[in-house]
């Protein structure tokens, strides 16, 4: 869910791309506001899968959107992103489908003014779209660096830790948090409803700058 790299460099990419392929048979990418949109395409040119919108597995799809405003911190998905999300939610319930909706900003507030600033500011648009499609089960984001799960109507809201350095929770000031890098594992369920953990990386040894006055 974006922030792939910390500067948007080339090298950056190839790295992670040529990781991750040893690791995971698919995997898909999404801008966060830290990625150069060029040069991650450059990156990814001899496998478009990675940055495509719409995936489908089993009973479910999964949107990808891209929140990103180049050159600014904050969020904003866009008309063009906003459609392409209501097309797929429509293309979704056709089919018979449930949707997990991904992008990077938050589109609801975590609880920490100096990042809350940032979230998705036409979020309020996301939603109108979303609560026409009860299809549309879960939305998950990442640029918050810590673990969120809650129910916004019917809608599971997750964010992730960041498998590099966490925001502490609920601090209206920058703070980072010296809990080890996690991910999150979902299991998308044929019913609509997700199984989902987050896991900790505790087998390697890791040193957080708590005084550090910023980070990815
Ligand atoms: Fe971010």
């Amino acid at each position: 869910t974006g922030d792939l790299s910390d500067q948007g460099a080339l090298n950056a990419y190839f790295r992670l791309r040529d990781y991750t392929r040893s690791v995971c048979q698919h995997q898909f990418w999404l801008l966060g506001n830290h990625d150069h949109a060029e040069t991650l395409r450059k990156a990814t040119d001899d496998n478009k899968d990675l940055i495509r919108n719409d995936i489908r597995v089993g009973a479910w799809q999964i949107v990808m959107l891209n929140s990103q405003i180049p050159g600014q911190v904050g969020g904003r998905l866009g008309p063009r992103q906003l459609a392409l999300l209501e097309e797929a939610l429509q293309a979704g319930a056709d089919a018979g489908l449930n949707t997990l909706v991904c992008l990077h900003h938050q589109p609801e507030p975590v609880g920490s003014a100096w990042i809350d600033s940032q979230a998705v500011l036409d979020a309020d648009e996301m939603f109108a779209v979303i609560e026409q499609y009860p299809n549309a089960k879960a939305v998950l984001w990442g640029h918050v660096h810590q673990e969120v799960d809650y129910l916004r109507k019917s809608v599971r809201m997750l964010a992730t830790p960041s498998t590099c350095i966490q925001f502490a929770r609920h601090s209206d000031d920058f703070k980072v948090d010296d809990l080890p890098p996690g991910f999150r594992h979902l299991q998308l369920l044929p019913d609509g409803s997700i199984n989902t953990q987050v896991y900790r990386v505790t087998d390697r040894s890791f040193t957080v700058d708590l005084g550090s006055s910023g980070y990815l």
